[in-house]
């Protein structure tokens, strides 16, 4: 997922007269809202059962909030609603592997590395309760709380599904009673982060409601929900990067405009968060919020400087992708690709847009951003795949920045899962070797982890790749503007590069899951035993080099093994959340969040897919 917090945008605010339309399209709009209720709290959950099997919760909380969202105003009015697809959801193939009964064995390893991922999330929460309890962050090593992300403690409410499925039964029911005081009335901060309380927060109360049942849950969801859905009251309703949290309570107050320049992921990543949300409520205006999107994207598809893939930056405001020649599956537009598969799931099929979606950028994903990396003959196991960034005025004049990030990591499980749905082994194949790419990784790495980004030596073709060192050479020369043999030498011993690496642009490692991400579903896709050993290899260099005294903060060289040097004092969410969570679900036996029930959003939140068995009868 990306992490775009960093990125300032334009954001324009502007005096908007409000327009009230009379005359034939108020008194349809009248006669319609009279006889189908749009406000459908007043439609009952069972008419979207097919959508929900929900179990019912345990607990009565009750949620606080200081303001309703609800009652706060839209001035952009949206006429009518695109409702969810309505049918049967269909059967869609397999996605888990069938696995066999393993041996008492294999069990005896699988418990002791899965009680060890256990263990370490037990540490961060213990810590995160005694010192930062409700706050968004724990600071690992001062011991501490910080607010990045609104203030509304992201690591609790980040947390809640990961602490149910590690089975921690009496702390989620302690986070479940904070989260019921949460006020999402108001925030600390002036603006929020669109995409970032999305899936974090969203998803969270979204993904923990699923798995739970404790109705203050999805009431907190709503109420967030209804926060939220404010940042798409803009002229073209496409929604903002950032959303001004009062200003959105004035009825009179200004009108929003969309960007003129927002990142891909901001504004193409909230469709399975507000999708779900549309589904438990029955509420048909949170699904067509992010249907629009999905339209203009659908529309706009060919017209980029890459027919078929999406740039970085978007116009939101005229609605326009032609401009931007960056591509790329890593930071600011990863999870925009990540979902057109995953909403195709969450739908149950009846959508076949996000089937066009995946397909026509997956060809060129493939044919622009895939490259194989030249690696030493001793290191090469199978062939390995790595996606990289492009730059590009038109589809015959694209160059590629032979690039690899963390974040683009999570594109092995990304192929292989999307491979699965549309039953295409070539893509189930891709996503192997991109898993494989990411492994080889970690494994090059003197800590045995990872960087945040490194550059690599690109292979010509990708059917034939033979080691060679004196193109290396000449790669680290360019790079670096040296000239020598000497100065060659001396690049490998400062930077630390392994052989193939010409750089190591970011030495940090932020804790961050994609790599586990990928590694996890290959192995519920083909059940092979490697990917385990492999998973327990990452983890233990990890907390090797991550643990403090109460949790784990972000590595700052992950060149420096021996000895490495103490942690940053910084440890996301995202480290409870997701890294841990996808550690203990591959240790864990496979019908644990079963692939073929659920499907992840982007913080590794699982949303329940449609049941086939009953007929959804939504109308929303
Ligand atoms: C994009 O596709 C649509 C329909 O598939 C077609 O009508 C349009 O001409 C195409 N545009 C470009 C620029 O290729
Ligand atoms: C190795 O790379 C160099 C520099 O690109 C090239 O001149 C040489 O022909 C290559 N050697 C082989 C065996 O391909």
């Amino acid at each position: 997922m990306p992490r775009n917090a960093k990125y300032q945008p334009i954001t324009r605010l502007h005096r908007r007269t409000l327009y009230y339309c009379f005359g034939a399209v108020a008194v349809f709009a009248l006669v319609y809202l009279y006889h189908r209720p749009i406000d459908a709290f007043a439609v009952p959950f069972e008419q979207h059962v097919a959508y929900m099997n929900v179990p019912p919760g345990t607990h009565n909380f009750v949620a606080k909030d200081s303001y309703d969202w609800r009652k706060a105003p839209f001035r952009n009015k949206i006429e009518s609603y695109t409702p969810l697809p309505t049918g049967r959801p269909h059967t869609l193939p397999p996605i888990q592997y069938k696995f066999a009964q393993e041996t008492s064995s294999q069990k005896r390893l699988r418990e002791k590395r899965r009680v060890a991922v256990r263990e370490e999330f037990e540490r961060s929460w213990d810590s995160y309760k005694k010192f930062a309890w409700t706050r968004d962050e724990l600071t690992p090593l001062s011991g501490k709380g910080d607010d990045t992300f609104g203030g509304w403690g992201a690591t609790l409410v980040d947390s809640l599904d990961t602490l149910w499925i590690m089975g921690f039964k009496k702390e989620f029911y302690e986070a479940v009673e904070a989260v019921a005081t949460i006020d999402f009335g108001k925030s600390d901060m002036s603006t929020i982060s669109v995409f970032e309380t999305t899936i974090r927060y969203l998803g969270g109360l979204l993904a923990a409601y699923d798995l739970s049942g404790e109705k203050v849950l999805l009431d907190k969801a709503i109420q967030l929900g209804e926060m939220l859905y404010r940042a798409f009251d803009t002229d073209n309703n496409m929604p903002q990067d950032r959303l001004a949290v009062e200003p959105s309570k004035l009825s009179d107050g200004p009108g929003f405009s969309s960007d003129n320049s927002i990142c891909l992921a901001g504004i193409g990543s909230l469709t399975m968060e507000f999708t779900r949300l549309a589904q438990v409520t029955g509420q048909a205006k949170y699904y067509d919020a992010v249907a629009r999107v999905t339209d203009f994207f659908d529309r706009a598809q060919n017209t980029t400087r890459i027919p078929g893939l999406f740039p970085i930056w978007v116009n939101a405001y005229k609605q326009d992708i032609t401009q931007d020649r960056t591509f790329t599956m890593g930071a600011m537009a990863d999870s925009t690709y990540e979902y057109f598969p995953k909403m195709f799931a969450l739908l149950g099929g009846l959508e076949p847009v996000y089937e066009k979606l995946y397909k026509d950028s997956a060809e060129m994903i493939d044919k622009h951003l895939l490259y194989r990396p030249m690696i030493p003959d001793t290191a090469r196991g199978q062939e390995i795949l790595f996606s990289g960034s492009a730059h590009a005025k038109d589809p015959d004049h694209v160059s590629l920045d032979a690039e690899m990030q963390h974040l683009t990591c999570f594109i092995g499980g990304f192929f292989g899962l999307a491979g699965r749905i549309f039953e295409n082994d070539h893509h189930v194949d891709l996503g192997a070797k991109l898993t494989e790419g990411c492994i080889f990784a970690y494994s090059s790495m003197p800590t045995g982890v990872m960087p945040e980004i490194f550059d690599i030596v690109a292979c010509d073709s990708r059917s034939s790749c033979p080691w060679n060192a004196t193109k290396w050479e000449e790669e680290v020369l360019r790079k670096t503007y040296a000239h020598s043999h000497d100065d060659f030498q001396d690049m490998v011993d400062e930077l630390k590069l392994p052989e193939g690496f010409t750089d190591l642009r970011d030495k940090r490692y932020l804790l961050r899951p994609e790599a586990i991400e990928s590694v996890f579903i290959m192995h519920r896709i083909t059940g092979q035993e490697e990917y385990m050993d492999h998973a327990w290899d990452m983890f233990t260099s990890i907390r090797k080099h991550s643990s403090t005294r109460l949790a784990n903060g972000q590595i700052i060289d992950i060149t420096e093994a021996d000895p490495s040097p103490l942690p940053e004092d910084k440890m996301e969410s995202f480290w409870l959340a997701e890294t841990l969570k996808y550690f203990y679900l591959i240790f864990s036996p496979p019908d644990m969040i079963d692939l073929d029930d659920w499907v992840f959003n982007t913080e590794a939140h699982p949303f329940r897919r449609p049941k086939w068995t009953q007929t959804v009868t939504a109308t929303g």
